[in-house]
């Protein structure tokens, strides 16, 4: 028997707690042991649940309890996680957590103290939902050097663009139905805007190059600009607008950035449609790989907390080696230095400026969109970019796209 403790029961606390007692007879299978749930933290009363006897609003009850041996951390955020987390990892608990705000602000912190206390701090469930990519990141590509991260790694903004693609849906109608549905942070803006797939991708870039990434050097676009127009120039290129993480190693130095981008339909990217993420990852060995699944939602999510639960019962005598060193403030390169292909739209008066900043570029039209033209910029510098735009009377707007 093992028993473990739950901190937070909104929707993935009360999925996982669902997932472990459902299934609990093959985990027992897989790992000889009954897995019992002794407390559940929340500030909330559940008077109706089937073992309110269970729940606390005290965290010592679990921390000084040494039959615990696994908290799962699913309350989100920083404060109180990080305190919780600390304390237990330090009484020599192990954690799981889905928590990407926590894990992408002191992860190697917390990765350390594990180590230190031959413990375990998992995560698989805080990028990508339901999509194993933590672990076989860290074990089964383990022998490659992986040079570049590209995801869709926000299942809320994708099944909104999705949703004002393929059904002509407003941005509000789809944001409400993807919060109806569980996908969305409790503050929609985190994903509208992007910080929930910045910090996801500054967790998968710690994981793969080694050193933390720290998010706030992070470029990040959220897609609550992307219009109507966009996504008809998109149409008309044979592309899809996605709301990408990317990042890439070069020269010991981490290019990352999170923006809308317009992807081509050969892209296996173009194709990942609703909640669903999917990440594609480049290595020396293996070249393209890719990872695809339910990036958000209840049961999902739950799945992979329950799998780093199942992975920590059979290593629970030993820290995996799990873990990333601290990285410097130079780590992250400025957007300004780095380089995109891009497609500017500009009023019609404006191709003669236009030209006069970028030499003899092409113009194209959407079908159903008037009064504007558009042009690619094939590899610029974003700083210069950002410089000439200024002095383009007629810019509409500029959009990254991938090859
Ligand atoms: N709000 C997140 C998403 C939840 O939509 O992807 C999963 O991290």
């Amino acid at each position: 028997m093992i028993n473990i403790a739950i901190l937070g029961y909104g929707t993935v606390g009360s999925g996982v707690y669902e997932v472990l007692k459902k299934n609990a007879e093959s985990i027992k299978r897989k790992t000889g042991r009954d897995v019992v749930i002794k407390k559940i933290l929340d500030i909330r009363d559940f008077p109706d649940h089937e073992e309110k006897h269970i729940f606390t609003k005290d965290f010592s009850e679990i921390l000084n309890d040494d039959d615990i041996k696994i908290v799962v951390e699913v309350m989100g955020g920083v404060s109180p996680a990080y305190s919780y987390t600390k304390a237990a990892l330090l009484q020599k608990k192990h954690v799981v957590t889905s928590n990407k705000e926590l894990v992408a602000t002191h992860g190697a912190e917390l990765l350390k103290i594990a180590k230190d206390n031959n413990v375990n701090y998992l995560f698989e469930a805080s990028v990508g939902g339901g999509i194993p990519i933590i672990r076989p990141l860290n074990q089964c590509l383990a022998a490659n050097e992986i040079t570049s991260i590209m995801g869709i790694l926000n299942g809320t903004t994708n099944y909104i663009l999705t949703k004002m693609i393929k059904e002509g849906k407003s941005f509000g109608e789809a944001l409400k139905r993807a919060q109806e549905k569980g996908y969305a942070e409790r503050n929609p803006d985190a994903d509208v805007l992007g910080h929930d797939t910045c910090r996801k991708i500054a967790i998968l870039s710690s994981l793969v190059y080694g050193k933390q990434v720290d998010y706030n050097l992070i470029y990040t676009e959220g897609i609550n600009n992307i219009t109507k127009e966009d996504i008809l120039y998109a149409e008309s290129l044979d592309s899809v607008i996605k709301l990408i993480g990317f990042s890439e190693l070069k020269d010991k130095k981490v290019f990352a950035r999170v923006s809308p981008m317009l992807i081509p339909s050969s892209n296996p990217l173009a194709s990942v449609d609703g909640v669903f993420n999917a990440i594609l990852v480049k290595g020396d060995s293996i070249g393209d790989c890719m990872f695809y699944g339910k990036g958000a939602g209840k049961y999902p999510t739950a799945s992979a907390v329950a799998a780093d639960i199942i992975d920590i019962i059979k290593n629970i005598d030993k820290n995996m080696k799990f873990y990333w060193e601290d990285g410097s403030a130079d780590y992250v390169v400025d957007i300004k230095d780095s380089f995109s292909t891009f497609l500017i739209r500009v009023k019609e008066g404006a191709r003669e400026k236009a030209k006069e900043l970028f030499g003899d570029v092409e113009f194209i039209h959407a079908r159903g969109v008037k009064g504007e033209v558009a042009f690619f910029l094939p590899s610029v510098n974003e700083g210069e970019l950002i410089k000439k735009l200024s002095q383009l009377e007629g810019f509409i707007s500029k959009i990254r796209m991938a090859e």
